[in-house]
């Protein structure tokens, strides 16, 4: 195994060929598209159903597949690719893991690079493609359902709810990966019309919500925490900027979890929509206008 080009260099020139163009291959393809290289394929968040039926066909062909630990659920390699040989990319930093994916690529195997939800938000999935191009070997995304969706599913609510919550915002507090100066938790709750979907472990819950009130932010607040949301140990712990972080210190739970900020979490007080009212009883000439 030979090393790989330096990732920091691939990912600078990639961004700067970015700057001058798309990539054509932009244009050729639609998202859903098999194509030539290695897929980064969203698994979803836990449960093997949610899955894409793409992803699901591309781990079923694949001698290698390279997943994301135990933020993906090993039934799902046991139920899609139990003759693949698999390896968790954990621990993993770029000068191991693009040799890996590379070699077993030129060595005539079929790859998968398995990210957990969707390998677009808090993936870090564009610069081990950046280096893999580098090495000249293709690559592409194939989405997945990413857990905010699948905690609005357990939920059974919406995100976005007439009235209550016009907006929605993937975020993450500062910490191992975030700078202070980066973290806009606290902005996006405090407009109000937010549903805030805050990507992180248990464990950083009573930290995030000590700086909200410290912020000032209303301390009812409505805030609901999904617990390996679509997992078989899935829970969903009900409470407000105030109380919450107790109740999941006192859960005990030290794994993923989706903490969703604001009244569309609970789904509660939101208005009809015009979709289904004005909107739908309108004449044609008006629809055609
Ligand atoms: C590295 S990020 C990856 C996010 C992933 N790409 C996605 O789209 O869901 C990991 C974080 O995603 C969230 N997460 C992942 N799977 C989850 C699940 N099944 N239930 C709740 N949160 C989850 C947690 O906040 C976890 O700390």
């Amino acid at each position: 195994m030979t090393d790989a080009t330096d990732p920091q260099a691939a990912i600078d020139a990639a961004s700067e060929q970015r700057g001058r163009g798309r990539d054509e291959r932009v244009y050729e393809h639609t998202a859903g598209d098999v194509q030539d290289g290695v897929p980064f394929v969203g698994a979803g968040p836990g449960d093997p159903g949610l899955l894409t039926v793409t992803g699901r066909d591309l781990l079923a062909d694949a001698d290698l597949v390279v997943h994301a630990g135990s933020l993906v659920n090993s039934e799902l390699l046991e139920e899609y690719c139990a003759d693949a040989e698999t390896v968790s990319s954990v621990g993993k930093d770029l000068e191991e893991l693009i040799p890996l994916l590379r070699d077993a690529y030129e060595d005539g195997r079929t790859v998968v690079r398995l990210h957990s939800g969707d390998p677009a938000v808090y993936g870090a999935a564009l610069e081990q493609m950046d280096a893999l191009e580098a090495e000249g070997v293709p690559t592409y995304l194939v989405p997945g359902v990413t857990s905010a969706f699948a905690a609005a599913a357990t939920l059974r609510t919406q995100l976005t709810l007439n009235g209550t919550a016009n907006h929605v915002a993937f975020t993450r507090p500062q910490g191992r990966t975030l700078d202070p100066e980066d973290d806009h938790v606290s902005e996006f709750v405090a407009m109000g019309d937010v549903t805030t979907c805050i990507y992180l472990g248990t464990h950083a819950v009573p930290e995030v919500m000590d700086r909200l009130l410290e912020d000032g932010h209303d301390p009812d607040t409505p805030v609901t925490v999904v617990y390996h949301a679509s997992w078989p140990d899935e829970d969903v712990i009900e409470g407000t900027v105030e109380t919450i972080g107790e109740k999941v210190a006192d859960a005990g739970y030290r794994a993923s979890a989706l903490v969703v900020v604001g009244e569309a979490g609970a789904g509660a007080n939101y208005d009809r929509s015009y979709l289904y009212g004005d909107w739908a009883n309108r004449t044609e000439s008006e629809a055609d206008d």
